[in-house]
């Protein structure tokens, strides 16, 4: 299949949401990562999306609105909680889980009762979901298993021939994937972290959100079962085996320095990218730092720990997903190379 690679004009937008109601399948920027979109009443259209990422089937996807009409296409009501945290924060990087309509193809929400929603406020994507006139279904337009793509070259690197066309926008603001927040009961339950903290969450709503006890877990324990199918999957994977090191500030560059010097003398070759305490670069940079030093055929990537509160939270949960779940203690590297 030939891929459209389109300039962002209003024809182009035109000819992708048009590509879109006849069911075929657009990657677009958003505020959070690249989005690959169909039809998201189009049983095959979502078919095809399935099979462009590899994506295992019960993982359903995200349906992004434009106004808040369509959400009536989508989810029969919701609670008045609900309603006041998309008064609050769409558009932007949060999805809701809501009660499904039974008008809502079963493999858009991998069979779920559920369906999760997203406005976002990208404006090329707010253009392609008027454009196509309908909600679009969208997970990251990565292939299954590997780092979000956050700019045009790394969806292209991934769905070059396996898609219709990438609107090349620029480079996603945000970098990490929404917040994922079931409100289908009174407490609301964040499945996956994201730019909207739990303690943005809280400064608005009387009931305190909680986290759905899976974001804290290693999916490859035993009894791993998140609510969100998609955090038990393989996720964010660099080619390049990633170690993450955690310590006091002062500790860290010493250590990391130790261990570049260490496997650089196994032969290996070493990339680090570091953030400090810079949480919003970290968001915005990590994925594609990821991909570019894989690009530059790193061996070993290594970065430090981010304090895991807000974002910084959101930012670990991905690194921790990407690291295979593996820390390594500053403290101690210290210590083994002192005795
Ligand atoms: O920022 C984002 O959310 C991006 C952009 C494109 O909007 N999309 C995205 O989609 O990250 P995806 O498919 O990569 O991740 C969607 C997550 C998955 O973990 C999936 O399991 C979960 O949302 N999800 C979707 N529908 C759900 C539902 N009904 N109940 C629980 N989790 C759901
Ligand atoms: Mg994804």
């Amino acid at each position: 299949m030939k891929t459209l690679k389109l300039d962002i004009t209003k024809k182009n937008i035109e000819l992708a949401g048009n590509i879109v109601k006849t069911g075929g399948l657009v990657a677009f920027p958003t505020e959070t990562v690249y989005g690959l979109g169909a039809n998201a009443m189009d049983e095959v259209a979502v078919g095809k999306i399935y099979k462009a990422k590899g994506r295992p089937s019960d993982n359903p996807m995200i349906i992004h609105i434009a106004k808040m009409e369509q959400l009536q296409l989508l989810c029969e009501s919701f609670s008045e909680t609900a309603k006041i945290l998309m008064d609050i924060f769409w558009p932007g990087p949060i999805t809701f889980v809501l009660k499904k309509k039974s008008s809502v193809p079963d493999i858009t929400t991998g069979l779920l009762d559920t369906v999760a929603v997203r406005m976002p406020s990208d404006e090329i994507a707010v253009k392609l979901i008027n454009s196509a006139g309908l909600p679009i279904a969208a997970p990251s337009a990565n292939l299954s298993g590997s780092p979000s793509p956050t700019k045009a070259e790394d969806v292209l690197e991934d769905m070059m021939g396996r898609i219709d066309a990438v609107l090349m926008g620029g480079t996603c603001p945000v970098g990490i994937e929404s917040t994922v927040v079931d409100v289908t009961k009174e407490v609301p339950v964040i499945l996956r972290p994201g730019y909207i903290t739990k303690e943005d969450i809280d400064k608005v709503v009387n009931i305190k959100a909680v986290f759905d006890e899976s974001v804290f877990q290693n999916p490859k324990e035993p009894g791993f079962k998140p609510k969100s199918p998609g955090m038990k999957y393989k996720h964010y994977s660099p080619k390049a085996d990633l170690k993450i090191v955690r310590g006091q500030d002062e500790n860290l560059d010493k250590t990391i320095e130790i261990l570049k010097e260490k496997y650089s003398n196994q032969g290996k070759s070493v990339g680090i990218i570091y953030y400090g305490d810079d949480n919003e670069k970290a968001a915005r940079n990590f994925f594609s730092d990821l991909r570019k030093l894989d690009r530059e055929n790193m061996d070993i990537i290594i970065t430090s720990a981010l304090k895991p509160k807000g974002l910084g939270f959101s930012v670990m949960n991905r690194m921790l997903k990407s690291a295979g779940y593996e820390v390594i203690d500053a403290e101690e590297v210290l210590n083994d190379c002192d005795s």
